[in-house]
């Protein structure tokens, strides 16, 4: 008997497993048909971004994977990687979480997208660039055109590694956290990009934290938790009313809900630090001039303004790092070099990764003569688990990484903090925990906070006070 439907799944994942050394993600299977839409949410760590390396065949050594997967009209065993690679860029595309390990750090962003148009999507030069142009644009990214990776802000290299994954027009799409540290104009653009995969016939899957973007792309929704589906079914029934304890948490943890900040009286403590008349200009264009600030012991000081209008310049202004263009910064007295500290919107480009991150720590400890018993407790108190310590920084999760940053940091115990998006990467309940953490710390320390985040609700609920830098 011969069947007569048409089967227009496009991505079929059975039975899907990954395992090693303390991890173990169990079966999961879904679907995707054409125009169908996927997002998973889910804690920090509970293996998200592994089922999108086990779907790519991608997976880092020392891993394993079983079950089966359908990629459009290829079928085969997870295990089974040495046909996959074919597949990508036309048919099979990944974002992956961290946009910098997506872009050649040698090449400008235009050169760069237009590359995929040209080579994967196999349109001339003159093409490709317009099009690259076109995509980048529509990023609102004009003035990142002609800039190396390193020279953008994390918000816009997010965009470039976008635009470059997507430019073949591959019709399954998978996207690891692509919106975060983007502020909500942005947020929005990158997810009707996202939508226009599955509405010309293709398949969307997306990793996300951002309950607001699972919302707006609709479809089905599954939440994960420590290598288990905890609930699933479709956006909008599940986001409304969800049925597990766990789900009800994470939905209920945004942090529009969060309480609001106790007040905090510094009394008339002189600053940790404060800058006048600070001014600088980035590629030709005056990112801020005139600006005045002043951060008290304890303080928690928000930074906020849209994606690229240097946040995270001011920050390196403040900490030293880099010269204003006009403007002195001073420290209180007595303040050593150490005591001021970064927190990056880029985790892993803060980290070495030859080293396991036990190693990094206690050469970190034993270099500047802080004590290694201080590790456990707050790891602890960040929800890290202690076998973690045994792998390097490329071996974890994007959210365990993040918060190993924000444990070196605080084992320093600074006395001012920059804190470039501390939490992006985090799921909605580790983020508020984490921030708590944060902030307990710094009140009980003495220790003046910047916090820059592109989430407004989050720097309502956490800052004493707000410092807002014009785009
Ligand atoms: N290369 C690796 N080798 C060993 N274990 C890994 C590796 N990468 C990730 N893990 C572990 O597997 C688990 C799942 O990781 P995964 O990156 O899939 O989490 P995730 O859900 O994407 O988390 P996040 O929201 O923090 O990005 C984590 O406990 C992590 O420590
Ligand atoms: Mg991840």
């Amino acid at each position: 008997m011969t069947s007569m439907t048409l089967t227009t799944t496009l991505l079929s994942v059975e039975a899907l497993t990954v395992d090693g050394d303390g991890v173990s993600i169990a079966p999961i299977t879904f679907a995707l048909e054409a125009g169908q839409r996927l997002t998973l949410l889910g804690e920090t760590g509970s293996g998200k971004s592994l089922i999108a390396q086990a779907i790519m065949g991608t997976l880092p050594n020392g891993l394993t994977t079983s079950g089966q997967l359908t990629i459009a009209s290829h079928t085969c065993a997870a295990a089974d990687t040495t046909s996959r690679r074919a597949l990508w860029g036309r048919t099979l595309a990944l974002l992956p979480q961290e946009p910098w390990n997506a872009l050649d750090p040698t090449m400008r962003a235009l050169p760069q997208v237009a590359e995929t148009h040209r080579y994967v999507a196999g349109r001339s030069k003159p093409d490709a660039n317009s099009a690259a142009r076109d995509d980048l644009i529509q990023l609102g990214l004009e003035e990142g055109l002609n800039k190396l990776p390193g020279e953008l802000s994390g918000g816009m290299a997010q965009r470039v590694a976008f635009a470059a994954a997507s430019a073949a027009g591959a019709s399954i799409v998978i996207a690891d956290e692509p919106t975060k540290g983007l502020d909500a104009p942005r947020r929005d653009d990158v997810v009707k990009l996202l939508a226009k995969t599955p509405d010309a016939g293709g398949a969307l899957l997306t990793i996300t934290h951002d309950i607001d973007v699972a919302r707006r792309l609709g479809g089905e929704v599954i939440i994960l938790r420590q290598g288990q589906v905890v609930e699933r079914g479709p956006a909008e029934q599940l986001l409304n009313q969800p049925q597990t304890e766990y789900a009800q948490r994470l939905l209920s943890a945004e942090p529009s809900r969060w309480s609001d900040p106790s007040p905090f009286s510094h009394q008339a403590s002189s600053p940790v630090v404060s800058a006048s008349g600070l001014g600088i200009a980035r590629g030709g264009r005056q990112l801020f001039s005139e600006l005045d600030v002043a951060v008290r012991p304890g303080e928690i000081v928000g930074v906020v303004g849209p994606s690229g209008c240097g946040k995270s310049t001011l920050g390196d202004i403040l900490l030293g790092v880099a010269k204003p263009g006009a403007g002195s910064v001073i420290y209180q007295d007595g303040m050593p070099r150490l005591g001021r500290q970064k927190l990056y919107q880029d985790p892993p480009a803060a980290f070495s990764p030859h080293w396991t991150l036990n190693q990094l720590l206690e050469d970190l400890l034993r270099r500047h003569q802080f004590e290694y018993r201080a590790v456990a407790p707050l790891m602890e108190r960040l929800g890290l688990n202690q076998h973690l310590l045994d792998r390097r920084p490329g071996e974890i999760s994007g959210g365990e990484l993040q918060r190993f940053a924000i444990l070196r940091v605080l084992l320093l115990k600074p006395r001012f903090l920059f804190a470039d998006e501390p939490t992006s990467r985090l799921d909605p309940v580790t983020q508020q925990q984490t921030l708590s953490l944060l902030i307990e710390l710094a009140r009980e320390q003495a220790c003046a906070v910047m916090l820059v985040s592109h989430d407004p609700a989050l720097i309502a609920k956490v800052c004493d006070r707000q410092l807002a830098l014009a785009g």
